[in-house]
């Protein structure tokens, strides 16, 4: 069987690049792109921002062009912006619409055709946020609830040859300050969850015992948002 090919979006460090690891070590050719410079191998780097049109239809093209196919595409990239609403700007508002959904757009556009040959897969990276949110989070909250319906959207475009699901994942340790004790009893699960946790999902969603998996949501976020909390 041809080895199979993913392209990961914002795979230069974090969730992303937990997910290019992995999929890596199950056999995957992996191309990974990312605004900031990314560590090739084992993948590829492609330093491109992927809420440009332009970079995304050459991204694309350098896959046709150096893998000649794509099974798997993992639309991760995507940022925050924490702001009181009368500060957020529309130019904030618009770039964080721009990387964490529209990318998504863009990037399922440029690669239909390659994807319907290969019968691939997508994952988006969503968020627990897209249901629920903390104050001055608008952006950030708008631009997953868009990228859920967009990805159910798609799986409906796209099918029968290409499936389409969403991971929503709740608060994933990346780097940040360690959590704390507390913090990590709070999730029914015990802990904070770990980028492999995320990359664990993203790989059997993108394997053929998901065959009958599409236009899904899958939480994963150790029970947290299923945790019904009242005043002390
Ligand atoms: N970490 C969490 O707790 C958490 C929870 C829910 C959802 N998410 C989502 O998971 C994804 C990854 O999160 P993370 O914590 O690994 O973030 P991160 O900031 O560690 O990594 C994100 C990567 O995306 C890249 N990126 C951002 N905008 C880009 C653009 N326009 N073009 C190309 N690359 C771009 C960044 O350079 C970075 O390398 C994001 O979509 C985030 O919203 C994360």
């Amino acid at each position: 069987m041809a080895q199979r090919v993913a392209l990961i979006t914002g795979g230069a460090r974090g969730i992303g690049a937990a997910v290019a690891a992995r999929l890596a070590n199950d056999g995957w050719r992996t191309v990974v792109a990312d605004r900031d410079a990314a560590p090739a191998a084992p993948h590829r780097a492609v330093q491109a921002d992927v809420s440009d049109e332009a970079a995304v239809g050459a991204l694309l093209a350098g896959v046709r062009a150096q893998e000649g196919r794509l099974d798997g595409l993992v639309c991760n990239a995507g940022f925050m912006v924490r702001k009181p609403l009368r500060d957020l700007t529309l130019a904030e508002w618009n770039s964080v619409l721009a990387t964490n959904l529209t990318s998504t757009f863009l990037l399922a556009r440029a690669a239909e055709t390659m994807l319907r040959e290969a019968r691939g897969a997508v994952v988006t990276m969503a968020s627990t946020r897209a249901h629920m949110s903390e104050p001055d989070t608008e952006s950030y909250s708008a631009s997953k609830g868009g990228l859920l319906a967009l990805s159910h959207a798609l799986a409906v475009s796209l099918g029968p040859e290409v499936r389409v699901n969403c991971v929503s994942p709740g608060w994933i340790a990346t780097g940040g300050p360690e959590p704390n004790a507390e913090e990590h009893a709070f999730h029914p699960a015990g802990r904070v969850g770990r980028a492999e946790d995320i990359a664990a999902l993203v790989a059997w969603l993108l394997g053929p015992e998901a065959g009958f998996v599409t236009g899904a949501e899958f939480l994963s976020d150790g029970g947290a948002s299923r945790k019904m909390i009242y005043p002390e």
